[in-house]
């Protein structure tokens, strides 16, 4: 098997380690393991016709010594020109080009040293391409032409969407790539495709890429994904951000002030409300369970003012980035600022953490989980037949899971459709089916 994997979306600590474990458990299980660099976007863009053939690297068993030795991605990625390779000219010292190469062949010692890096080695992008018939023609065009029949796709809900979609339209891409191929052996889009920098692939190498299979990791920091209890680099933002509630509360408690923060979560409070929980904070909003009272500012104005009243010096409240009222109007820290400061007179101020949430070294749990994870995604498509669904790597109490892809997806989005129809309840329990009023 070619198994090849790619990082989707935003990026969150841990995505290295997912690269790392697939391209070495792949080894491991006797596989050819493939990166693809800048997510759905380098699937689209392929690899130009290389005019040196590009030395393998060494697979297991016979692993490199101990060195890094010019097939070191890491380095290539880290020091040469690779790392800004958006527009596929970035070049590379020590023997090893990227140049114009978005579907790279990896061994062992590429992923050296990937377990504690921050980010994603590999790029990611959000990739406008791959969202249309078009660019997912081009992504299975590419697939195909350097023989890849499974795909590892670690990235958030948009991302496991997109991987859902393109298993979904597999038959009808191939189907299209043979009708392209026309009467003689050699299929060529370039006079029919706006892709012009497609290269050729034969009608037995269409043929022989009936089937893709598909493994699906969740990578985000906002946990949001349904069917799995824990999303790969969520952990690490928490602890970032009840770092950061940490050092504000010794200067808010200094200046018995009130501090506003806003996290990060996209549509998901699970940031807001494990850090709130975690830092001792008095007031939290998420999306899925706004505040009861409408308007809100009378609730959340009586809960910090009684504990002020019982000696606290400093008032947190934490806002993820997607709360809002019942009625769905955002609430916004510079508001929820401005009623602390008018109504309680307290001496507020807001602080935004930003991307310090996301960026940095993952902590020892993104590091086992997607190691764990990565594993078991290789397991999956080792055993995947045409009939079997893509599944979805997730852990739920504590055990390594495999769901279809499809259906983790479709209840991620009945949360979102549940908040959009203000059916909060409903959205709190399909986020934890164990949440009771
Ligand atoms: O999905 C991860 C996330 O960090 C969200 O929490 C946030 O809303 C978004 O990505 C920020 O995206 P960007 O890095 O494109 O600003």
């Amino acid at each position: 098997m070619k198994i090849a994997v790619l990082t989707s979306g935003g990026d969150s600590a841990g995505m290295n380690a997912v690269v790392r474990a697939v391209v070495r458990g792949g080894i491991l299980k006797g596989c050819e393991t493939w990166v693809v660099r800048e997510g759905y976007e380098g699937l689209v863009r392929g690899n130009l016709e290389a005019s040196t053939p590009e030395p393998a690297p060494p697979t297991f068993p016979d692993l490199p010594p101990e060195t890094d030795g010019d097939v070191n991605l890491l380095h290539n990625l880290r020091f040469g020109d690779g790392q800004l390779l958006k527009d596929g000219t970035g070049d590379y010292i020590g023997g090893r080009t990227l140049k114009g190469r978005y579907i790279v062949r990896v061994g062992w010692d590429d992923v050296k040293g990937w377990f504690s890096e921050g980010g994603t080695l590999i790029g990611s992008a959000r990739s406008k391409t791959f969202r249309t018939p078009e660019g997912r023609l081009a992504a299975a065009h590419n697939l195909i032409k350097e023989g890849i029949d499974a795909l590892v796709v670690c990235g958030g809900d948009g991302s496991l969407t997109g991987a859902d979609v393109f298993r979904a339209e597999w038959p009808s891409l191939v189907a299209q790539l043979l009708s392209e191929c026309g009467s003689g052996s050699k299929c060529d889009l370039i006079a029919s495709s706006r892709l012009c920098w497609i290269a050729k692939i034969t009608r037995e190498q269409a043929t022989a890429h009936a089937h893709l299979k598909i493994a699906g990791l969740v990578g985000s920091i906002d946990n949001d994904m349904s069917m799995t209890d824990l999303t790969i680099g969520a952990p690490t933002a928490l602890h970032r951000i009840c770092e950061a509630i940490d050092n504000i509360n010794s200067t808010a408690a200094s200046h018995s002030r009130a501090f506003v923060l806003e996290v990060m979560g996209r549509h998901c409070g699970w940031l807001a409300l494990l850090a709130g929980v975690s830092g001792g904070a008095d007031f939290i909003f998420i999306p899925e369970r706004p505040p009861a009272a409408d308007p809100w500012e009378d609730e959340m104005c009586e809960h910090i003012q009684r504990h002020r009243e019982v000696g606290k010096r400093k008032t947190i409240v934490i806002i993820a980035e997607g709360a809002h009222d019942r009625n769905l109007k955002p609430i916004k820290a510079d508001y929820v600022k401005d009623v602390l400061t008018d109504r309680l007179g307290l001496d507020t101020r807001v602080t935004t953490l930003g991307h310090t949430q996301r960026g940095g070294s993952p902590c020892a749990f993104d590091r086992i989980l997607p190691t764990l994870q990565g594993l078991e995604a290789v397991n999956a498509l080792m055993e995947a037949t045409p009939d079997t669904p893509s599944y979805m790597i997730g852990i739920q109490e504590n055990k390594i899971t495999r769901v279809p892809l499809v259906e983790a997806v479709a209840m991620t989005r009945s949360v979102a459709d549940a908040i959009e129809a203000k059916q909060f309840d409903k959205a709190m329990s399909l986020r934890d089916p164990e949440f009771r009023e």
